[in-house]
């Protein structure tokens, strides 16, 4: 092994962090809007299948390519692999550039979030606010994104500046914990209201009838982006795993985590919304809305303890995104760092700056700039910010996906991924060549047709 490279200290550092890397905006903010989008139930099921048949196969393929060849991205597909499949690697470094420079836009309004949820919980809430207009401002208050964002990115500098240990794995080891204490306050909050019954229902009842093609292709992307696959994320991460841990119980572990936090989250949601009488109209627009117009005013209407709850959730907001920021950041500055040669804190300062500029365009095209927010490249998603998240989101992650898992399954031989996969530690339930059905044939098959549906003009974002 390569000494010079950073190193998780523990197994459990390392399944925190990249449980970290999984969880963020994915869970919190699009997993809860999407599910009331397809009218919850049979889409939720769908989800699950495609976490457990798709999601769980390439989270060990990309975990293992990793730790096999201990190398960022490029490098590590090239030599697991084939010289080619860099190519694929260098696409994952350029989708975590694009995914990093608008999520640190939305991570940016968690913070200004909490100060104001902050003030409302000191001095009460406003009785004349109107949620929507107040963030339809903060949309197109350009100075202000700039700042949130420059601030958002600079914590994600921050981390990746000190490695692999001191900086991504401490970050984990603070805000998962944390995380995951205000979840459940949360969550036992959200279950004491009278909506939680509603909710649950809306949630786990499936209704087929409701159900469409769309909403399958959309449940299958949403498990890429919220598992962090398809741009070499977990390629990275595996990359710093010592050769003498199972990633298979990693990657168990990771995947049950980051679902079980999506739930709750549509959870605490749904129940919010099914309290209120007449909520269920007002959330009908966006993911935005959902997150930051109705949950504010909701917390100190009708959540119990909702003063205390409120800037909480902001926090739980925020970690959540850092967590997932510092992986995007990560894939592009061990890249940098392994490809062009240059020191970590050189890696990370050039490869943040350069972020940040792209950041900027996104960042002035709700709004603040028109000529940036009104053009459109793809049809009904005006302005760079929807255009770089349709981009990738559509596009990168799942074609990405697509090439990992064929590469996995069907370029590497068996012999290579078992020996990775199967060792005295592999856990009982594991089962090599189910694994091996998955990776060659479901998931390719799977991810295919969402490539196929986004061509047809079909929306995941
Ligand atoms: N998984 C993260 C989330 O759900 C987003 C992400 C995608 C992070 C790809 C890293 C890589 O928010």
């Amino acid at each position: 092994m390569n000494q010079s490279r950073g190193n998780w200290s523990s197994n459990l550092g390392f399944i925190l962090a990249a449980t970290g890397s999984a969880i963020g905006l994915g869970n919190l903010w699009k997993f809860p809007f999407i599910t009331w989008e397809n009218d919850g139930g049979a889409f939720v099921l769908i989800y699950l299948i495609c976490i457990a048949a798709v999601g769980l196969p390439i989270m060990m393929g990309e975990l293992l390519i990793g730790r096999k060849t201990q190398k960022s991205p490029v490098g590590a597909l090239r030599e697991a692999i084939g010289p080619i499949w860099g190519w694929v690697g260098a696409w994952g470094v350029i989708a975590g550039f694009v995914i990093l420079s608008y999520y640190a836009i939305v991570a940016g309004w968690s913070l200004l979030y909490f100060t104001k949820a902050v003030g409302w919980s000191l001095q009460g809430f406003p009785d004349v606010l109107d949620a929507g207009s107040a963030f339809g401002e903060l949309a197109g208050n350009g100075s202000k994104q700039l700042i949130l964002t420059g601030l958002f990115l600079g914590m994600t500098v921050g981390a990746v500046y000190f490695g692999v240990h001191n900086g991504i794995e401490r970050v984990a080891r603070i805000s998962l914990p944390i995380l995951f204490v205000i979840l459940l306050l949360l969550l036992l909050s959200a279950l004491s209201m009278s909506g939680s019954r509603d909710a649950l229902t809306f949630i786990f009842r499936p209704n087929f009838s409701e159900l469409d093609s769309g909403s399958v292709l959309m449940a299958l992307g949403q498990a890429f982006f919220s598992l962090s696959l398809g741009m070499g994320a977990m390629i990275t991460y595996g990359s710093y795993v010592a050769r003498n841990r199972s990633i298979v119980n990693a990657a168990g572990v990771i995947v049950i985590l980051d679902t079980l936090i999506a739930l709750s989250a549509a959870i605490i949601m749904f129940s919010v919304i099914f309290t209120v009488p007449g909520m269920t109209e007002q959330v009908e627009g966006s993911a935005v809305g959902m997150l930051f117009i109705a949950l504010p005013e909701l917390f100190y209407d009708v959540v119990p303890f909702g003063r205390f709850l409120g800037p909480l959730f902001y926090v739980l907001v925020a970690l959540a995104a850092l967590t997932s920021t510092i992986s995007l950041l990560e894939v592009v500055v061990s890249y940098v760092i392994d490809e062009v040669k240059i020191s970590r804190p050189r890696a990370t300062i050039v490869s943040g700056g350069l972020t940040f500029v792209l950041s900027i365009l996104a960042a002035l095209s709700l709004g603040a700039v028109p000529a940036l927010s009104n053009f459109e490249f793809f049809a009904g998603k005006p302005g760079v910010f929807n255009t770089l998240d349709h981009f990738a989101a559509n596009w990168m992650l799942p074609t990405g996906g697509l090439l990992v898992t064929l590469g996995v399954g069907w370029f590497m031989s068996r012999q290579s991924t078992e020996s990775e996969l199967i060792d005295e530690n592999t856990p009982s339930w594991f089962d090599y060549r189910l694994w091996r059905f998955c990776i060659r044939y479901i998931a390719p098959v799977a991810v295919t047709a969402i490539v196929i549906s986004v061509i047809l003009g079909h929306d995941f974002s």
